[in-house]
């Protein structure tokens, strides 16, 4: 199965977390890139305001093709509960050469049911697994955070294992029915989603 894994990331930690479940799961990588400086206040605010107005941020050109693999993994933090607009805009061009996709976010709590629904709704299908973990618990929880390997590792090892082993099923049954995304119906998304409050 070819999985193309395009994940958007401001501070690093959705990266962290592709590049984990890459060493486990053959993918390719591509990073979903805003084209202006997230890590700028100003371009923040744009942002915020744009997304009220629904307006959408303009991206860098992806080099992959969705059309090209069997399963996108679309990974990507939550902002103020939401599907960021930069990972929102690379999905609404690309949503029609997806085949089927799969959902990997780390954010600060790991539930963000609004955010999925967002997703659901630019895809108009249901997500083969979806994975919500949250950052570790600290005293002072900042936007700014930055995970290491070792929280995934040490941490987060049960609920990547069940994401990895719920996209290889779909592997293993190649040509049976619908695809996963349409099998799946609301009960089961419920029952697929492993939450990590962080
Ligand atoms: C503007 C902003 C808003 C955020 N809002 C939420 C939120 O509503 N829920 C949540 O769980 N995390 C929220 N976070 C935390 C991020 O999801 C979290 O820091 C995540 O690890 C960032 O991932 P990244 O390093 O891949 O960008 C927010 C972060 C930022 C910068």
């Amino acid at each position: 199965m070819k999985i193309l894994y395009a994940y958007f990331s401001r501070t690093g930690n959705n990266a962290i977390l592709a590049k984990e479940i890459c060493k486990s799961l053959d993918c390719t990588l591509e990073r979903i890139e805003a084209d202006a400086d997230l890590l700028s206040m100003f371009t923040m605010m744009r942002l915020a305001i744009g997304a009220l107005l629904g307006i959408m941020p303009r991206i860098k050109e992806p080099k992959e093709n969705p059309s090209e693999y069997d399963l996108l993994i679309i990974g990507t933090p939550a902002w103020a509960g939401e599907f960021p607009s930069p990972a929102k805009a690379y999905l609404r061009k690309k949503k029609g050469n997806v085949k089927r996709y799969a959902i990997a976010s780390l954010s600060g709590s790991g539930n963000n049911p609004k955010m999925l629904g967002q997703i659901r709704q630019v895809m108009g299908a249901e997500p083969a697994a979806v994975m919500e973990i949250g950052m570790p618990k600290t005293e002072k929880p900042s936007m700014d955070a930055v995970i290491g390997a070792d929280y995934l590792q040490n941490e987060c090892g049960r609920e990547i294992e069940e994401f990895i082993t719920k996209i290889r099923g779909g592997e293993k049954r190649p040509g049976q029915g619908a695809p996963a995304e349409r099998r799946a119906g609301p009960k089961s998304n419920a029952r697929d989603k492993a939450v990590r409050k962080g």
